[in-house]
């Protein structure tokens, strides 16, 4: 979502470039797009990107989010699914997609329609695996407990909203997910940069971020939140690293899979995997969860 041309903070290929080659360079071998995302341009730019390297990559891309303003170019339904993974398969460049997602759950189209359609493109080789991202915990149980009495291909990954300042998934969906095997890919692990320590208490922000991302604005920043990422700073002070490595850290401890972090510099990729690096004991783990106070639910709509 970093790569892409909606929105001021998001790169186009020059800059995304070099951001690429450091993360490959480095071991990163799982990259997560959408065709919603700048409306196709991050699939047409990661697709560009990765071209030299596309049998060593897991490439993941979502569907659901509108493609146009008719009935048929949104949702779950066979008929734009079909249509939506052939689109995004031309934009990367690629025969088969290796995760491909289901970006929300869809009220209109029964999820045996949906089920049986991402089973048959798993048949024909366009996808390798499927994957679910923020809905209910109760709706993604139904998908499962459907593609199993269906005999249909399951679900293995939940990307779901998930870091130290939004832990309201620890409730139902992460205990569904652990019980039932399936990965965990974090998005916003970083809550959009909040969690990077740059954004102060009574302060206004001047980032690119904050001055296009209404959202970020939107979910974080109540005092609570600033509570939150106060102790996460002295905790990292104390462990020589970045407030950004030790809330990646956090997760990692916490058993996720894989951290989708959204990169726009250099420097952020290297940090990220800095991370593997910080260890945390269970008193920094009970330190850093402390200030937390339960959040709305967001993300799922
Ligand atoms: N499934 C879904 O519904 C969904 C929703 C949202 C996102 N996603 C996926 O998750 C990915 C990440 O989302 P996100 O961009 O919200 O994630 P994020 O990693 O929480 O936030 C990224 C922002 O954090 C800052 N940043 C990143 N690394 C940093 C570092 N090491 N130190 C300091 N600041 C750092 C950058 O801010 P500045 O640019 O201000 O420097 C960047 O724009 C997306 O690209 C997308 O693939 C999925």
């Amino acid at each position: 979502m970093s790569f892409g041309n909606e929105s001021d903070w998001q790169l186009e290929p020059h800059e995304a470039r070099p951001i690429v080659k450091r993360a490959i360079d480095l071991g990163i071998n799982f990259f997560d797009t959408a065709n919603a995302y700048s409306n196709g341009r991050s699939e047409e730019i990661t697709g560009e990107l990765l071209r030299d390297c596309r049998d060593d990559v897991v490439l993941a891309t979502k569907v659901y989010f509108p493609m146009g303003e008719k009935p048929n170019q949104h949702g779950l339904s066979r008929i734009h699914i079909m249509k939506a993974i052939e689109d995004s398969l031309r934009r990367l460049g690629t025969d088969h997609v290796d995760l491909y997602q289901i970006h929300r759950w869809d009220y209109e189209t029964s999820v045996e329609e949906t089920l049986r359609t991402l089973d048959g493109l798993v048949r024909q080789g366009k996808v390798r695996y499927i994957g679910a991202s923020s809905m209910w915990a109760w709706q993604f149980a139904i998908a499962l407990w459907t593609s199993d009495r269906l005999g249909l291909e399951r679900f293995v990954s939940m990307q779901n909203h998930y870091n130290l300042a939004y832990r309201e998934e620890e409730r139902e969906m992460i205990p569904l997910c652990r019980d039932q095997g399936i990965a965990l890919l974090p998005w916003s692990p970083l809550a959009k940069g909040f969690l990077s320590g740059r954004y102060k208490r009574g302060e206004m922000p001047n980032s690119k971020r904050f001055k296009s991302d209404e959202l970020l604005a939107e979910r974080f920043f109540r005092p609570e939140d600033f509570d939150v990422v106060e102790r996460l700073v002295e905790v990292a002070k104390e462990k020589g690293a970045s407030p950004a490595q030790v809330a990646i850290s956090w997760l990692l401890h916490k058993g996720v899979t894989a951290p989708i972090v959204g990169p726009t510099k250099i420097e952020h990729v290297e940090e990220a995997v800095a991370a593997l690096d910080v260890k945390l004991n269970g008193d920094d783990m009970k330190r850093l969860e402390e200030p937390y106070k339960p959040h709305r639910v967001l993300g799922h709509a």
